[in-house]
Order: C-alpha cells, then sequence, then structure tokens
C-alpha cells in the first residue's frame, strides 16, 4: 500500500470522522430521524454562509447551484454582467448563453482580481443590468475578487451573485452583512465532502425576484425546494449520506472555530507563496491570492504537466494543473478543506524534488524552509 496525497483543489481530503458518518447505515428521507439530521445541517450551513436565510441542499456538483441560480432569477433577454477572470467567470457565461440572457463580458486579465472602478463604470454605463456574477476564488487562476466591495455597488441595484465554490469556509462571506444575493458552493472543496451536493442561498430580495423570473426550471425549483427542505427534507430524494457527512464536517468546523478555519487557510497559502518564491517560481495570482489554492509558474522550457504527472504517478502527490492558456506551463497547489501545515510541507518538498528530476537548478529545503517559518506562527 503506498500512501497517496491529494492536495488539488476538490475533490479535497476526506477525514474520518466524515468518512465514517457517510458510513452509517442507509435511512428513509422521509423520517423523523432524516429530518432530525438534515435540519442540524441546515443550520450548521446557515452559519457558514452567513445568513438567516435557508441554504439549499442540492444533490449535484456546484455547477448545478450555479444554474440554479440562473434559472430561478431571470427571464428570457435579461441583461447581466459576467465578470470573467478564469475558466469558472467563463461557466457563468456559458449558462448565461444557455439560458437566453443578454451577458455583458467584462474580461479580466487571468491572475487578476477584477478592478471594483471598473465595475462601477459598467454599472453606470449599462443601467438595465439585471445581475452581477462573479468568482469569489477564482479557482484557475487562484485570484481573489473583491466581492465586499462590489457587493456594496448593487445595494438597491442589480442582483449580485457570487460563486464561493472554494471560497465558502475559506474566506468569510457573509451573505447577510455584505449584502451579497446569491452565494453558491460545492460540497467537494472546503466542506471535506465527496463531490455531489450543491449549495446555494438567496437574499430576501433575491427571493422576491424568483417570483417574477420566467425561466423554465424544474429539478432545480429553488421555491418548491425552500418549501420541501424546511420541513427536513428535500423536493426529491437527497443525497442522504452525503447530508449525513455534511453534518459532521460543519460539526469539525464549529469546533476548530469559523474565524481560525479562514486563518488557518491564510496560513497555509501564505506559506505555500513563501515556498514558491524561494524557490525562485513566479506566483499566478502576484496581488491577490485566494486562500484556497496557490498557482505557479514553473520555470521556462520544464514542461507543468509533466511534471504534475510525474509527481501524482512516481511521487503519489496529486496537485492540479494549468487550466487553458496556462496548460503546460503552470500548477496549482491546493490548500483547501481538510489540510495543515504538513500538507504545504508535502507539496513544496516534492516539487523541489520533481523539478530537480527535470533539470531545474533547485537548492532542496529552501522551498521548505521559507514555507516553515510563516508556518511557525501557529506554534507560537
Ligand atoms: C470557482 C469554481 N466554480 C465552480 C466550479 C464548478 O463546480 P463543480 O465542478 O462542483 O460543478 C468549480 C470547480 O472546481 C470552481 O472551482
Amino acid at each position: 500500500m503506498i500512501k497517496q496525497y491529494l492536495l488539488s483543489p476538490g475533490p479535497t481530503p476526506i477525514p474520518n470522522e466524515v468518512a465514517l458518518a457517510m458510513s452509517e447505515t442507509m435511512i428513509h428521507h422521509r423520517t423523523p430521524q432524516f429530518n432530525k439530521i438534515f435540519d442540524e445541517a441546515r443550520d450548521g450551513l446557515k452559519k457558514l454562509f452567513g445568513t438567516k436565510n435557508d441554504v439549499l441542499m442540492l444533490a449535484s456538483s456546484g455547477t448545478g447551484a450555479m444554474e440554479a441560480s440562473v434559472a430561478n432569477l431571470f427571464s428570457h433577454g435579461d441583461r447581466v454582467l459576467v465578470i470573467n477572470g478564469g475558466k469558472f467567470g467563463e461557466r457563468w457565461l456559458n449558462i448565461s448563453n444557455a439560458y437566453g440572457l443578454n451577458p455583458i463580458e467584462m474580461k479580466v486579465e487571468w491572475g487578476q482580481a477584477v478592478k471594483v472602478a471598473d465595475v462601477e463604470k459598467q454599472l453606470k454605463a449599462n443601467p438595465d443590468i439585471q445581475g452581477v456574477m462573479i468568482q469569489a476564488s477564482e479557482t484557475s487562476t487562484t485570484v481573489l475578487h473583491p466581492v465586499k466591495e462590489i457587493a456594496k455597488l448593487t445595494q438597491n441595484g442589480p442582483l449580485f451573485l457570487v460563486d464561493g465554490v472554494t471560497a465558502v469556509g475559506v474566506v468569510a462571506l457573509p451573505l447577510d452583512d455584505w449584502g451579497i444575493d446569491v452565494l453558491v458552493s460545492g460540497s467537494q472543496k472546503a466542506l471535506m465532502l465527496p463531490p455531489g451536493l450543491g449549495f446555494i442561498a438567496l437574499s430576501d430580495r433575491a427571493w422576491e425576484k424568483t417570483q417574477k423570473a420566467k425561466l423554465p426550471r424544474f429539478y432545480f425549483d429553488l421555491n418548491l425546494e425552500r418549501k420541501n427542505q424546511q420541513k427536513g427534507s428535500g423536493a426529491f430524494t437527497p443525497a442522504v449520506s452525503l447530508i449525513f457527512g455534511l453534518r459532521a464536517s460543519l460539526q469539525m468546523i464549529e469546533r476548530e472555530g469559523l474565524q481560525n478555519v479562514y486563518a488557518r487557510h491564510d496560513r497555509l497559502c501564505r506559506a505555500t507563496r513563501a515556498g514558491a518564491t524561494a524557490l525562485g517560481l513566479k506566483l499566478l495570482a502576484a496581488e491577490d491570492p485566494s486562500p484556497a489554492a496557490t498557482g505557479i509558474y514553473l520555470p521556462n522550457g520544464i514542461d507543468a504537466d509533466a511534471v504534475l504527472e510525474y509527481l501524482r504517478d512516481k511521487m503519489n502527490v496529486t496537485l492540479a494543473e494549468g487550466q487553458d492558456q496556462l496548460k503546460g506551463k503552470a500548477i496549482r497547489i491546493a490548500h483547501i478543506g481538510y489540510m495543515g501545515a504538513f500538507d504545504v510541507i508535502t507539496a513544496i518538498a516534492a516539487l523541489e524534488m520533481a523539478l530537480r528530476k527535470f533539470g531545474a537548478e533547485i537548492p532542496f529545503g529552501h522551498g521548505v524552509a521559507a514555507a516553515q517559518e510563516v508556518l511557525m506562527e501557529a506554534l507560537a
């Protein structure tokens, strides 16, 4: 048996406590026993999303929750502003087009966060915009967008839809306090679960808008789901075992304390960045890093995909690839979810070794030492 290290930004590693909860005997989903577990998970999600409103659990991946938000909030031809700074910004665009919306695409250079002033300009120039869509953490570029500041621009204006798939449970995104209208996430990231659950929370004004929105919906009818979920189950068969696991993962987060969870992600991110920088490598997100994952350019002439393959197949360390224009040039090291100091050390040490194998002049231990300096903070 050879130990595997999963350091990708989703699916992420699963703690034993969560795995054990998911292996509980199956129960029927219309029973008081299930209702109790479901309600406890609902309460935990509300704290995590920072809202008094419902956070609905959908049997889908994160994209299903994104699609549900579009289908429930808009009508054919509605104008929306899509902030597109990576693969997942592109996803908002694709969903909007698939549903016949009229999106204005705001392209942001990969590796950079959107500028709030540019969003403001677009909103002023296009007063008919009904919704603004963004990623809190754009996983493909490992950038964190300024959600709090943009939320200020959309108060009393267009709805603000935030993809928090790799941000919920990583950074604070309090829906009610910041005036976010839609916040979506997925199970296989900071919630330390297998893939299969999508989450979505709506503000009061977004719920009102669902009554006027005319796009077709059936499985993802959020009003139908809310009615059922308030009674302790789903409109359709919920992902029972995943919800057992969700309750356990939310309990773990609560025990650690949400602020500590955020601080841990921030620390692991800074340690990873310090490690990569000490090896002379360039970071993908120079200025606005997401604490979910760190994108790193590999030295010119080294094929990043070949390095990743070597890491995975020879060293059992799974990191993530660069996507689209970053393919073959960059890698991403995740530090989201059930991750700690020694996951960062593993990633940096493995990278040092693999790069040496591919001919880079890498002094062993320099990256690890720089990461250790940051990680010591937690041991003060
Ligand atoms: C920021 C972001 N949005 C959306 C998604 C899509 O989620 P899923 O693959 O769960 O559908 C991902 C997946 O990695 C993501 O990182």
